[in-house]
């Protein structure tokens, strides 16, 4: 037998004693490292007679390969037993009933976003979903943003890359674009409420970058004002659980209605906490207007046979003003505690029946 066969099979031995990832690099070092024995036969190349060489050097670059390849064949053998060893440790049994003292709890947003479906699904509305990764024309300019209007920059958008032809897709910066979504698909009468995650790059006390909204749209033959206000203030009295509530609609300005109005409700501060419905202080909540008749057309609807009203809340917020939660920041900090102390029961589904929040 020659030198390299009995090496080989000296070193093939060794690899396959090896029982660790550590004990494998050692091998490898001693092989195949700066001073290991292939290494060092490799170096006596450089002295051998051009015949010996011929015959040496294609001998031991074969030997340097197989066991590279050896080393490499037991790593992945090692490593998927290791994994193995670690899986069957850590196995957890999904179907072991819930420990009493682990209890999962309802975030404050996805229980407000529950408590206003209930209130609309009541009222007959449908609940409807987008896409969070929006085009221009959904976000912007089939709600009647006209292009360069100041408005696109102020909704702080994120974009992501130019495609090969110049357009950019966006996170979406409000709900409203599945309103176009739907009046685009769906033939009138329309009755959806349309919650979700929006975007801007904004981040304070009251902003985070990513939030939720809900939307609302309604399209028939004669819808007016008196609809819009008379749907919004029973919505204010039933989300925060009072029997009368003051709103007042101020004048505004958006693209996608005319007329525009931000809706506003009445509260009163008794020390720390906030008494909604009643006082003679006003925090806006909502924007809402009658549906632009460009929106409609947009959408191949005829602005002469439908009208509609629409409406924008942010979910966030009108949570933090019914539970008392006063920095928008520390929904989104994924802290246990924050969500012992603020969060609800996962069994109390919100309904108007049952009460919305208990
Ligand atoms: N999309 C608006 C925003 O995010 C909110 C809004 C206002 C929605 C008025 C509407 C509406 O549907 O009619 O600022």
């Amino acid at each position: 037998m020659s030198d390299i066969e009995t090496l080989e099979q000296e070193l093939t031995a060794k690899i396959a004693g090896a029982e660790t990832e550590a004990a494998l690099e050692d091998v490898r070092v001693a092989a195949l490292g700066k001073k290991g024995v292939v290494s060092e036969q490799m170096k006596t190349l450089g002295k051998m007679s051009p015949e010996k060489r011929k015959e040496m050097g294609p001998a031991l670059n074969g030997l340097k390969t197989r066991i590279a390849e050896a080393i490499e064949a037991k790593k992945t053998k090692l490593e998927d037993a290791a994994l193995d060893a670690r899986l069957a440790t850590e196995k957890v049994d999904i179907t072991l009933p819930v420990a009493p003292d682990v209890k999962g709890k309802i975030h404050p947003v996805s229980q407000a976003t529950e408590e206003i479906i209930a209130i609309f699904s009541a009222m007959g509305f449908d609940v409807v979903e987008g896409p969070d990764i929006e085009d221009d024309f959904h976000n912007f300019t089939a709600l009647n943003f006209p292009e360069d209007h100041p408005a696109r920059e102020m909704h702080d958008t994120f974009f992501f890359e130019p495609k090969e032809d110049g357009s950019r897709m966006l996170l979406r910066t409000h709900t409203s674009p599945v309103q176009i979504r739907t009046m685009m698909n769906e033939k009138p009468p329309i009755r959806i409420v349309i919650p979700g995650r929006t975007f801007r790059c904004d981040s304070d006390q009251t902003h985070t970058p990513m939030f939720h909204q809900v939307e609302g749209l309604v399209i028939d033959h004669e819808t007016h004002m008196g609809h819009l206000k008379g749907t919004l203030e029973a919505f204010a009295k039933a989300f925060f659980e009072v029997d009368t509530v003051k709103t007042r609609f101020r004048p505004h300005f958006f693209p996608f209605t005319e007329p525009s109005a931000e809706m506003d409700i009445g509260y009163e501060r008794v020390g720390n906490e906030i008494r909604i419905g009643q006082g003679d202080k006003w925090m806006e909540i909502l924007g809402c207007g009658m549906v632009h008749p460009n929106v409609l057309k947009n959408c191949g609807l005829d602005p002469d046979e439908y009208q509609g009203f629409a409406f924008g809340l942010g979910i966030d917020r009108v949570a933090m003003l019914k539970y008392g939660i006063p920095d928008l920041r520390d929904f989104f900090a994924a802290d246990a505690r924050w969500l012992e102390h603020y969060g609800f029961d996962a069994l109390d589904q919100p309904s108007l029946w049952a009460g919305l929040s208990r």
